[in-house]
């Protein structure tokens, strides 16, 4: 539209103060995620976490978690989700072999996928985008290894707000199956290195 050159006078005081007042309000700033190194001081902090109640129904082993956290295995780790330095969450992965894959009937993932598992503890944290923060972090650290073609996330068929975060990160449900112990998940997937699931000849399974 063309400007006719005069300056629009405000409708009245009223509007001019509400004016005044949009301008001055401190604009919302994204809050900013980052992994730092988790040590086994923080092990009381996630025994916490893996008990809210927003956590737990998703967690029903919490004394596995700790017991890996205490001591991952080979293949394995981890660091805490911070937002803004403050520890908030946390976030592990494990490099999965092909007879692993297999028992659990994943025959078509390729060997060396890499299975991730996060948490946001502090309640108030969540949906501001860190837990898809988090994951992109990751995915920008395991990229950096050719040999790791993609990330797999196991969620209940329930838990409709992580899939919602992981659909936000760009994942994708390959299927669905059924872990010991958890009852019918799915499978969320993206590759590490090109937006296509590589077959397991490629991954050189
Ligand atoms: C799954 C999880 C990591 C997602 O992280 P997040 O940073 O909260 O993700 P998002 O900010 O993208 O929010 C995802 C959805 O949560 C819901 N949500 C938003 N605010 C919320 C709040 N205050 N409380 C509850 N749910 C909320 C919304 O549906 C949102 O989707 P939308 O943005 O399209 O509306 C986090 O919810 C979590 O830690 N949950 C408990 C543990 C768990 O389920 N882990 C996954 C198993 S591997």
């Amino acid at each position: 539209m063309r400007s006719t050159g005069r300056r629009k006078k405000s409708a009245s005081p009223v509007t001019a103060n509400v004016r005044r007042r949009k301008q001055s309000r401190p604009t919302m700033r994204r809050p900013s995620a980052s992994l730092e190194p988790f040590t086994q001081l923080h092990l009381s902090v996630l025994s916490g976490w893996l008990r809210w109640p927003h956590v737990a129904p998703w967690y029903p082993a919490p004394e596995d978690n700790i017991a890996w956290a205490a001591d991952p295995p080979e293949g394995g780790s981890q660091s805490l989700i911070a937002c803004d330095s403050r520890p908030v969450g946390y976030i592990r992965w494990q490099i999965v072999d092909r007879e692993t894959l297999d028992s659990v009937g994943l025959n078509d993932i390729p060997t060396n996928a890499v299975d991730v598992d996060l948490l946001l503890g502090e309640p108030e944290y969540l949906g501001k985008g860190l837990g898809p923060a988090a994951l992109e972090l990751l995915l920008g650290h395991l990229r950096a290894n050719a040999a790791l073609p993609l990330i797999g996330l196991t969620t209940s068929v329930e838990n409709a707000r992580a899939h919602r975060a992981f659909e936000k990160a760009g994942f994708r449900v390959a299927r669905q199956y059924t872990p010991a112990g958890f009852g019918p998940c799915y499978l969320f997937v993206r590759p590490l290195h090109h937006e296509r699931i590589p077959d397991r000849e490629e991954a050189g399974a």
